[in-house]
């Protein structure tokens, strides 16, 4: 069917509640509804207004950072963000006060001044409204990211926000518009293509190593099970089990996937086209919900319900025909994986299971073989902070990395390394796998969200040029992150 005719039957399915009724593949999905991929089509058939690939917002001497949601990962933001010169934590929230006690405390011990506080459900609203704030820095639950991206940017102020950027299709390409519209950077901050053999990996690829990539595979393969989703003490009013309940697909892509991206000039060169996606049934949720719940009735209210299938595998093929396929599973026993498994014209490289490995032939290459290749191909920022970022910590570095950077580039006035079209591509398999899954695997159109602009839009930078100019205080042993 032509993308014409299938755009007017949308238009009238949207239109008419009664041929939803007759016609069952019309019906609302859960995750991308007929509606809103309709909404999307529209979208992309507008002209872009303004490209923020490659966009440099003006410099920023010393950036002002407000970071909402201070659970286990902003937390550990707050510290991290500390060693950065050329900064300042002007604001903190959090829905509960205690957390915010929590982050002063680490100002202090890091000797930065006390940051203002917003707290409550909506204290994240009067930070982006009335914060002396340059750039919003958002570690929350998944559900307020879009929102609070958008209301930082239309409040004059740069947007970062934890992975995924949004979770429907509306939601991502509010934030492309707003952040054309406003010109104010949204990054979704992927952390892990700041990971050492990601870089390596980015670099070789730049350089031709392993020749053209034809397919890749990315994963975040986790177990979260009883330490995590089940556990009182972790996510803040259990918001990500109930996240893997009444939706089915792949609900945390962009660990996989941005590295991948990136080194296959997604965006920039490439775009995704279409996705399939299958998943599992639901093998041991509900079983570790009852389980739970016989001992403590706090647990009650999650047996029973409509868990997420443990694993969704879905694939991705790029308008320029190569492959990826991205898993996703935090419910099963199995080791952490992201697989980050390139495979090219002249060679290949696979992360996970782990030792990481290139080959350039049928077996694998020699560690110290390796290790040349390492010291090869490390790019300037690796050989600029990596040791640093190991010291400070954060996921082995790769988190510090990436706040150097991002801060380094809005002081420099240089362009991110990841745009808000990246956070949309990345963050897009959440709705469309599910609507994906909820159709028996149908393929599934991935919206175009640089309209066009892919076409042109130039390779990510790896140098360091016209940056690399803020230093990091020095890593005290007391002060090191747990
Ligand atoms: N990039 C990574 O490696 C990585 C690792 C872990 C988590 N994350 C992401 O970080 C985010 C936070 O995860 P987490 O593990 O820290 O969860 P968490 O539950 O520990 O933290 C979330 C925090 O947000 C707060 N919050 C909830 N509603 C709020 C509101 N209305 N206003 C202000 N604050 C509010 C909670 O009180 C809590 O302190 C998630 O998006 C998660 O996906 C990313």
């Amino acid at each position: 069917m032509n993308r014409n005719r299938r755009k007017f039957l949308r238009h009238l399915a949207a239109g008419s509640g009664a041929l939803a009724a007759g016609l069952p593949s019309l019906a609302k999905v859960v995750g991308a509804s007929d509606e809103s991929v309709y909404r999307s089509e529209i979208m992309q058939d507008k002209k872009q207004t303004f490209n923020m690939c490659g966009y440099a917002a003006p410099k920023i001497e010393t950036v002002r950072v407000g970071v909402i949601g201070l659970g286990m990962r902003g937390s550990d933001a707050v510290e991290r963000l500390s060693y950065i010169d050329g900064l300042e934590i002007t604001a903190l929230c959090d829905k509960y006060p205690d957390r915010i006690a929590a982050s002063q405390k680490t100002l202090e011990k890091m000797k930065r001044p006390k940051a203002k506080e917003y707290s409550g459900n909506d204290g994240w609203k009067a930070l982006c409204e009335n914060a002396p704030v340059d750039l919003v820095y958002t570690a929350t639950p998944w559900s307020l990211h879009t929102p609070i991206c958008l209301a930082a940017m239309k409040n004059g102020k740069h947007a970062a926000t934890e992975v995924p950027a949004g979770k429907t299709i509306d939601e991502l390409w509010e934030l492309v518009e707003t952040s054309e519209k406003t010109r104010k950077h949204c990054m979704m901050l992927e952390n892990c293509c700041y990971d050492f053999f990601e870089l390596l990996t980015l670099n070789m690829v730049r350089n031709g190593m392993l020749g053209e990539i034809v397919h890749a595979e990315g994963a975040y393969i986790h177990e979260l099970g009883k330490d995590w989703l089940f556990n009182k003490k972790a996510y803040a009013d259990m918001w990500r089990l109930k996240e893997n309940i009444g939706q089915n697909g792949n609900l945390y892509p962009t660990h996989g996937l941005g590295p991948i991206a990136q080194c296959m000039d997604i965006n920039r060169g490439d775009r995704f086209d279409h996705l399939v996606s299958m998943s599992t049934a639901d093998f041991s949720l509900n079983a570790l919900a009852k389980e739970m719940a016989a001992k403590d009735s706090f647990f009650n209210e999650y047996t029973n319900r409509q868990y997420r299938g443990n694993m969704n595998t879905t694939l991705i093929r790029t308008h320029k025909g190569k492959t990826i396929i991205l898993q996703h599973d935090v419910s099963t026993i199995r080791p952490y994986s992201r697989i980050h498994l390139l495979s090219g014209t002249k060679g290949a490289a696979q992360k996970w299971p782990g030792p990481a490995r290139i080959s350039f032939g049928h077996s694998w290459l020699k560690p110290e073989e390796l290790k040349q290749l390492e010291e090869k191909y490390a790019l300037p920022i690796v050989k600029h902070i990596g040791a640093i970022a190991k010291e400070v910590g954060g996921h082995g570095g790769m988190d510090f990395i990436m706040d150097w950077r991002l801060i380094d580039c809005l002081r420099n006035g240089l362009p991110l390394d990841q745009d808000v079209y990246d956070a949309a591509a990345w963050s897009c398999p959440f709705p469309l796998s599910q609507r994906s899954v909820a159709k028996k695997s149908r393929t599934v159109d991935i919206p175009d969200f640089t309209r066009g602009a892919w076409k042109t839009n130039k390779p990510v930078d790896l140098t360091l040029n016209g940056g690399g100019t803020t230093g990091v205080r020095e890593v005290k042993p007391e002060l090191k992150m747990q």
